[in-house]
């Protein structure tokens, strides 16, 4: 049986140990952190101090959590948390629904539901906080928060230790610098990462590329120290760039082989320092490989030749249909939802967002003949419901609403059939072409006026299981036009 009691009074062990080792105080915390993470069944789990104005936490110790979530900005201690302040545990079992979290979009990216934070006091004054997280949404119990204010007790002693050691003189904030300087990457927001010459042709090509596949990267934002003489890093590994999405970084190689001997060994150390850390090292044709692996670029296996680019990534559609679900389930709450949809543009859409939406529902499927598709003269239901509406809660689930004159028919042909309510569910809004304004009550994004593909959507039926959106080069249709 699964006592958490006996998990912790393990973990106490564990961090008793650590904390009367001599480890240096960065690897010592990191192991707590794991060992309280692990105790609790957690997904992470960081420890931070107030800076010497009282405003903000710096991050002095972490596990289980990704680097973006970790750099998801200054936090600031009166917007985070602030009741930690006052000494006080804060338990927040749903983090989209709470107000106490600074920054919950970077939580639910992180897909994290709920979080304990405690005091760090020393001599009775607040000097920080830990705090843990979960994936699934938790209600913490008093043995928990406990366990945790414990654990900041025995930290606040290593953390007092290592300063006497250090000869009474450095103050959290100097002895915070001085681990940021040994370790941590720089506290800039993401955009300035961005640099203005890179040290290699093939370290920019490769950032276009990425552009390219809207990946989101950051150059070169964090050094591994490998090896030190007494205090001082004599060695480190900077690798070249790091995509948050994939939570990777990426050294790229030149073809010298002498070079990558040496990248080699440089890898395997960091690999044995920071197990947790996901590097590749990369040539040309592995890298590649790489972003066919995620359906993208000249080796993937879907085809992208035609697209000038990318417009949504798949992480942008992905995070932004979470989102809308979220929305739906919360409005729908207590309905009878069905989600009706009109073949076959919408499969992509349709099958993600039901998916997310945690409601009962059932689903139904419309089909009618474009203009210009057959020798029709009107449009034309071509497969109508299998279901009767009359009395149910419908969401119209559209991938792409243009001049709006599809769903203004499908619109009337629905409320034909009696539905207790009726509203529009869009993935895409290309508004500039609108020429009947229907109402739309969810919209995923808004699209230039040009013709874009992939996630469903096709060409001449082509295109429709890119799983990004891309537009399409303009010059395919203008030479078809011709
Ligand atoms: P509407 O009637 O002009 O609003 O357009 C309706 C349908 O045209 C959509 O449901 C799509 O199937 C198709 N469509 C409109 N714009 C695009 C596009 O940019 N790419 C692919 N299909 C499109
Ligand atoms: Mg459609």
């Amino acid at each position: 049986m699964d006592n958490p009691k006996i998990r912790y009074s393990q973990a106490f062990k564990q961090v008793a140990k650590t904390a009367n080792s001599s480890l240096p105080l960065n690897k010592a915390l990191n192991s707590i952190a794991k060992s309280m993470a692990k105790a609790m069944k957690a997904a992470g789990c960081t420890i931070m101090l107030l800076n010497s104005k009282r405003e903000h936490l710096d991050i002095m110790a972490a596990y289980g959590l990704s680097d973006l979530y970790l750099r998801k900005g200054a936090l600031n201690a009166h917007k985070s948390l602030p009741e930690i302040l006052e000494g006080k545990a804060v338990a927040i079992a749903d983090v989209s629904q709470d107000n106490q979290a600074q920054y919950p979009e970077a939580a639910e990216m992180e897909k994290i539901s709920s979080i304990l934070g405690v005091p760090l006091l020393q001599k009775g004054e607040v000097i920080g906080g830990i705090r843990i997280y979960t994936r699934e949404s938790r209600h913490f119990s008093q043995v928990d928060k406990d366990f945790l204010s414990t654990v900041a007790n025995i930290i606040a002693i290593i953390l007092e230790k290592n300063e006497l050691h250090q000869g009474l003189s450095a103050t959290h904030e100097e002895t915070v610098t001085k681990r940021r300087k040994l370790t941590e990457p720089p506290e800039l927001p993401y955009s300035s990462l961005r640099p203005s010459s890179f040290g290699h042709p093939s370290e920019e090509e490769f950032a276009r590329l990425l552009d390219f596949y809207r990946i989101e990267w950051l150059y070169e934002p964090r050094s591994f120290p490998l090896s030190w003489q007494d205090d001082k890093v004599t060695e480190m590994f900077t690798p070249d760039f790091y995509l948050p999405e994939l939570d990777l970084y990426i050294e790229l190689t030149t073809l010298k082989q002498s070079l990558i001997t040496e990248k080699n060994r440089k890898l395997r150390h960091v690999k044995e320092l920071y197990p947790e850390v996901n590097i590749k090292l990369l040539n040309k044709k592995d890298y590649l490989r790489l972003l066919a692996k995620y359906g993208y670029g000249p080796l993937g296996e879907t085809k992208v030749e035609g697209i000038s680019r990318v417009l949504l990534s798949q992480t942008q559609i992905q995070r932004r249909i979470r989102a809308l679900a979220k929305r739906i389930s919360r409005d729908y709450l207590g309905q009878q939802l069905i989600l009706v949809g009109i073949l076959k543009g919408v499969v992509c859409f349709m099958s993600d967002l039901m998916q997310h939406i945690s409601l009962p529902l059932t689903v139904d499927f419309m089909a009618i003949s474009y203009y210009g598709s057959n020798s029709e003269a009107a449009v034309k239901i071509t497969k109508d419901l299998d279901t009767s509406i009359a009395g149910l809660d419908v969401l119209m689930v559209e991938d792409i609403v243009d001049t709006g004159m599809t769903l203004n028919y499908v619109l009337n042909h629905l409320l034909a059939h009696n539905p207790s309510s009726l509203q529009v569910c869009t993935l895409l809004d290309k508004r500039a072409r609108r020429i009947i304004d229907v109402p739309l009550d969810y919209i995923g994004f808004e699209v230039p006026d040009e013709f874009v593909v992939g996630y469903g959507l096709d060409y001449h039926g082509e295109y429709r299981n890119l799983p990004f959106i891309g537009a399409l080069n303009p010059e395919l249709i203008e030479e078809e036009n011709r």
